[in-house]
């Protein structure tokens, strides 16, 4: 019972923080730096660090927390015969996808740096992060319907 209250609230609190950061890097931070907002490498260097260790931890903590959720709540056989399994099993290719963007975006983004240029590599790297972005809303959407039961309703 307290293993499933620590491991649905770290659940909840990493899934914010993953999403929340990759929507502001997206949505701020790279079309401030395409549009030539910053002057030095150096603090966009750090947020790209930042972000990548933030993804990182949590994309671990939602696997792990999540991970024990499914292996409590469902079965082998619940997990693809019911409609809450079925989102469990689409929240797991989210996880795998949100996760190999961000790593791809922030690789892309941080090869740019290293040449010493500062808005070819945002206006590189901003497509990816706004898949990312889209595929992180598409999560919090999942579990949503999760989370109200969406099979009950029909
Ligand atoms: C390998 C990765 C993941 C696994 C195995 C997993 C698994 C689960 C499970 C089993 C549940 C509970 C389902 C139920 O109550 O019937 C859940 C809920 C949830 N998951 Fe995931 N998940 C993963 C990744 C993610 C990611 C990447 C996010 C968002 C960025 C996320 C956000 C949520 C949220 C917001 C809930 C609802 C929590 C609640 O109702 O209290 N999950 N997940």
């Amino acid at each position: 019972m307290v293993d499933t209250v620590v491991a649905r609230t770290t659940h909840l609190v990493f899934a914010s923080i993953w999403a929340g950061s990759v929507f502001y890097v997206a949505l701020v931070i790279l079309p401030l730096a395409r549009d030539g907002a910053f002057n030095t490498t150096k603090p966009l260097e750090s947020i790209s660090g930042q972000l990548t260790t933030i993804s990182r931890v949590s994309a671990l903590a939602l696997l792990l927390t999540g991970g024990h959720m499914a292996g409590t709540i469902y079965t082998s056989e619940t997990l693809f015969s019911t409609l809450n399994g079925q989102l469990v099993l689409a929240m797991v290719a989210l996880w795998l996808a949100l996760t190999a963007l961000v790593e791809i975006g922030a690789k892309r983004f941080e090869s740019g740096l290293n040449g010493k240029k500062l808005r070819e590599p945002a206006h590189r790297a901003l497509p990816i992060f706004q898949a990312a972005t889209v595929v992180a809303i598409g999560l919090l959407v999942v579990a949503g319907l999760i989370t109200t039961n969406v099979g009950r309703l029909f």
